[in-house]
């Protein structure tokens, strides 16, 4: 599917972690990207998508991302609409782990529990703009933190990088790099977008068609740790293996769904994997998951509560849909798991390629 134009944008990602200036609330503002008809709106608070646009199957244009009217709401949202999720994201039990022996107490922000780096994680801190090139052959811009030695509990100083691109009209590319300073920690960053591919505001998202590539997911607990098991989804709520409706069958579980699908590795762990096609038939989009994480978190916002949007838009339970690839919750504690350990030596690398199609009108 790579032609010529898009594997130019990619050798272009190839760039080094180095420098980061820190960067302060005053430089918090919104950085755009654009190729035709396709724009993708950005904030340096938090690393954060505000705005995706694309036309639909009669041509309007339409947002097909949750978010807020103003940069100031992002900062006291607390549903990270938009962000890039991160020292560790989705949830550490019990607030603490022990690497090398040595047993470090994060800030508990959800229960007991660290949930998505802690009070104030990477989705909550101002990212240096490192580069903007708005309108070039390949529209890109790349943020980057410095997260510090001890921050919300995690050891060591690292350098994170997110870099956003449109590769071709309708395609959006992620690129996420960590790298460990000084000591081993754990990095496990995902992008939180809630999707709605019918417009932010156009209701829920139960009549959306969802099909995750992924035959095991990663039963929880309560408190939605992982038990440590690795099931089979057949025959259970979780199965997305054919095409189905997101609300076929979500009245069977209580809080919807807020799950870890363990995508199915064709090519071995670390290619890009077609991980989720999520499709509207009203609007016409499709949009197409490929990524090179070994989990997938399927979120169909239950607690989104008259959350005020964009454009007056007031977001319910189901107003949007979360597809956050990553590592498998609370792998601290799972050996088992995908290790989420990163040291001085080892750069973290994590892809995400979006595509979006319209589907035409029929012609009669
Ligand atoms: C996206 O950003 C551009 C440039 O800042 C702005 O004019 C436009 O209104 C934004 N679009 C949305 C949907 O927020
Ligand atoms: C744990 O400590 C050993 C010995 O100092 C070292 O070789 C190893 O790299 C450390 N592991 C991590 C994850 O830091």
């Amino acid at each position: 599917m790579a032609n010529l134009s898009q594997l130019l944008c990619f050798i272009f990602v190839a760039f080094a972690l180095l420098h980061v200036s820190s960067a302060n609330e005053a430089n918090v503002g919104i950085y755009q990207i654009k190729k035709g008809n396709f724009y993708v709106n950005l904030t340096n608070w938090g690393a954060r998508i505000t705005s995706i646009v694309l036309p639909d199957k009669q041509g309007n244009l339409g947002d097909i991302v949750l978010g807020y009217d103003t940069l100031d709401e992002y900062k006291t949202d607390t549903s990270y609409f938009g962000a890039i999720v991160g020292r560790v994201a989705n949830r550490i039990k019990g607030a603490q782990f022990t690497l090398n022996d040595t047993t470090y107490n994060l800030v508990a922000n959800d229960g007991k529990n660290t949930l998505h780096g802690g009070q104030k994680g990477f989705s909550d801190v101002v990212w240096q703009v490192k580069k903007h090139s708005p309108a070039s052959h390949c529209p890109y811009v790349r943020f980057h933190y410095q997260s510090a030695d001890g921050e919300q509990g995690f050891p060591g100083k690292v350098i994170v990088s997110v870099n956003y691109m449109i590769t071709v009209e309708n395609q959006l590319s992620v690129t996420m790099k960590a790298k460990a300073l000084n000591k081993a920690t754990p990095v496990n960053l995902a992008q939180h977008t809630y999707w709605n591919l019918g417009g932010h505001n156009s209701g829920d998202i139960l009549s959306e068609t969802l099909q995750i590539f992924a035959s095991q997911y990663t039963p929880v607990d309560s408190e939605l740790i992982p038990t440590g098991e690795i099931a089979p989804v057949k025959g259970t709520p979780y199965d997305f293996g054919e095409p189905q409706t997101v609300g076929s069958r979500i009245d069977q579980l209580p809080n919807g769904y807020d799950i870890n699908y363990v995508v199915d590795a064709e090519g071995g762990p670390r290619t890009m994997k077609k991980a989720a096609i999520l499709s509207d038939s009203k609007s016409g989009r499709v949009m197409e998951l490929r990524t090179s994480a070994p989990g997938l978190q399927l979120y169909t916002a239950d607690k989104l509560k008259d959350i005020k949007g964009k454009n007056g838009a007031v977001y319910k339970p189901h107003a949007g849909l979360c597809l956050e690839t990553q590592g498998f919750p609370d792998s601290l504690h799972h050996p088992d798991f995908p290790s989420q350990i990163i040291t001085p030596k080892k750069t973290y690398k994590h892809f995400i390629l979006y595509t979006f199609k319209t589907t035409k009108p029929s012609t009669n």
